[in-house]
């Protein structure tokens, strides 16, 4: 038996603007650029192992088999390395969260990025970070911006443009993201199939068209590490993202009850001089950004809340790697 093996770490990311909508679903490319900061320390641990003796792909998932449609996408992507490098041998995929999937937390962008780089490496394929973001897009859209650590913009264009690129580095400034958790349960519409949708709503145009100079405006606020300009971008693209999805056909609702009250306490805090903002993925989880000082208080108040049942606590984290430690 022969075997090309590796194993690689990659981080989830939240988006600061948001990717919603493609202009090619089957490639994953975006409708809009968006940026994002990769989060420390959500991560996902996978190890892949291409194999001569195998007859067909085995992928464990948090020690699962996972569903269906799940174990079909990580085979579409073990098949886009086949192609790249001209092997037919099947792969064993092992791979870890340390984090709840399916909570809108984005484990697709840490789970694909961390299979584009196992599978590169165990490949011996010497890929330069934009051809893997470019992989890692192929497999999940915002996986594309989790080959890079800390902020990230994730561009648009022909399959060769739409990659990720770093911004700035974690060591930037250092915004922490408090996600409120408010339900386990596995969302009943997955962003691949709410992005099909995304162009039904009559406002997803007008979102687009907003883009480029909220996307201008946020790089500001990052370069001056202005956490009132960001928070102003990002909730204001997330309420615009969720406008888009209440209004796409069929409807997209991903917010509970639960979610307005969290933003309730953000608003508070930030009527109480407290540096927050929030912003909201496909779930109905609220991450609630701030700086490090708040982090006790805003902390102490998520956790105060009858409808929070857990608070993750995340700053800014670093690049996909691959890594030695043994992983079975
Ligand atoms: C709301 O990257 O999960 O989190 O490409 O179909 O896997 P697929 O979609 P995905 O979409 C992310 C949607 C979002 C916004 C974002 O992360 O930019």
């Amino acid at each position: 038996m022969e075997e090309r093996r590796a194993t690689a770490a990659a981080r989830a990311n939240i988006a600061l603007t948001k990717y919603w909508g493609n202009t090619d679903d089957a490639l994953h490319i975006p409708a809009n650029e968006s940026i994002s900061l990769t989060l420390e320390p959500l991560r996902t641990l996978t190890t892949v192992s291409f194999r001569s003796d195998l007859a067909q792909d085995r992928i464990t998932l948090n020690g699962e088999a996972p569903p269906s449609p799940t174990a079909e996408r990580v085979r579409r992507h073990l098949d886009l390395f086949r192609g790249l490098s001209g092997t037919s041998w099947k792969a064993g995929v092992t791979s870890q969260n340390n984090f709840p999937a399916g909570v809108g937390i984005a484990s697709s962008a840490a789970g694909f990025a961390a299979l584009t780089l196992a599978c590169a490496a165990a490949l011996q394929l010497d890929l330069p970070p934009r051809e893997l973001s470019r992989w890692a897009r192929r497999g999940s859209g915002s996986a594309a911006r989790s080959i890079w650590g800390g902020y990230v913009l994730l561009h648009t264009g022909s399959d060769e443009e739409a990659v990720a690129e770093p911004l700035h580095g974690p060591d930037w400034w250092e915004v922490y993201d408090l996600i409120a958790v408010l339900s386990r349960s596995e969302k009943r519409v997955p962003s691949r199939d709410g992005h099909r949708r995304a162009a039904t709503s009559p406002f997803h145009a007008a979102r687009v068209a907003q883009i480029p100079e909220m996307n201008r405006r946020l790089r500001q606020a990052l370069a001056a590490r202005d956490l009132a300009a960001l928070g102003e971008i990002a909730e204001r693209d997330a309420l615009m993202m969720h406008a888009v999805m209440m209004t796409s056909v069929p409807s997209l609702i991903y917010w509970l009850p639960a979610t307005l009250t969290v933003v309730e306490q953000v608003r508070g805090w930030r009527q109480d001089g407290i540096a927050a903002c929030f912003t909201i993925d496909a779930g109905p989880n609220v991450h609630v950004l701030t700086l490090p000082e708040h982090v006790p208080a805003i902390r102490a108040g998520l956790k105060a809340n009858p409808a929070v049942q857990d608070v993750l606590v995340c700053r800014p984290g670093a690049a996909a790697k691959v890594v030695t430690e043994p992983h079975d």
